[in-house]
C-alpha cells in the first residue's frame, strides 16, 4: 500500500493534484481511495461526483471520501483525550527536564566565575 499526502498552503494546488494523482493511479490499475479532511471539501468538485463521510465507488478501482471531522472527533473523543493528555504529560515532563537543565547550567556558570 501507498499513502500520498498532499500538504501545503492554501490555494497551492493540494485538491486538484489529490483528485489527479487517483484518478491516474485508477487508471493505471491501482485500488485507489482519495480522501479529503478540509473541513470546507472541494474534492467532490475536482471530482464531478458528489461524495459523503464514507468512501464511495466513482469507477472500477477508483473510491473518494470527504471525511467529517467534526463526526471523527464526537465519535473518537476518548481515544483523542487519551493521546493528548500523554502529549501534554510528556510536555510537562520534558518542560520540568529543561527547566532543571537550565538551573544546573546556571548553578554551574555561577560556581565557575566566584
Ligand atoms: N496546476 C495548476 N495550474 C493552474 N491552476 C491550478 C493548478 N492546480 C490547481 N489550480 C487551480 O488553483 C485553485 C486552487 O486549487 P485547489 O483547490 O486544488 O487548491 P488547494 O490547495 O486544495 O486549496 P485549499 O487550501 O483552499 O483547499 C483552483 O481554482 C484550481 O483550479
Ligand atoms: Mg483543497
Amino acid at each position: 500500500m501507498r499513502l500520498i499526502l498532499y500538504l501545503g498552503k492554501g490555494g497551492v494546488g493540494k485538491t486538484t493534484t489529490a483528485a489527479a494523482t487517483a484518478a491516474r493511479a485508477a487508471e493505471l490499475g491501482h485500488r485507489t481511495l482519495v480522501v479529503s479532511t478540509d473541513v470546507a471539501h472541494s474534492l467532490a468538485d475536482a471530482l464531478d461526483h458528489p461524495l459523503g463521510a464514507l468512501p464511495m465507488q466513482l469507477s472500477d478501482r477508483l473510491w473518494g471520501q470527504e471525511v467529517n471531522v467534526l463526526d471523527e472527533v464526537r465519535q473518537h473523543w476518548g481515544e483523542l483525550r487519551t493521546y493528548l493528555a500523554g502529549l501534554l504529560r510528556s510536555s510537562r515532563a520534558w518542560r520540568r527536564s529543561s527547566a532543571c537543565c537550565i538551573s544546573g547550567a546556571r548553578r554551574a556558570r555561577a560556581t565557575s566565575t566566584r
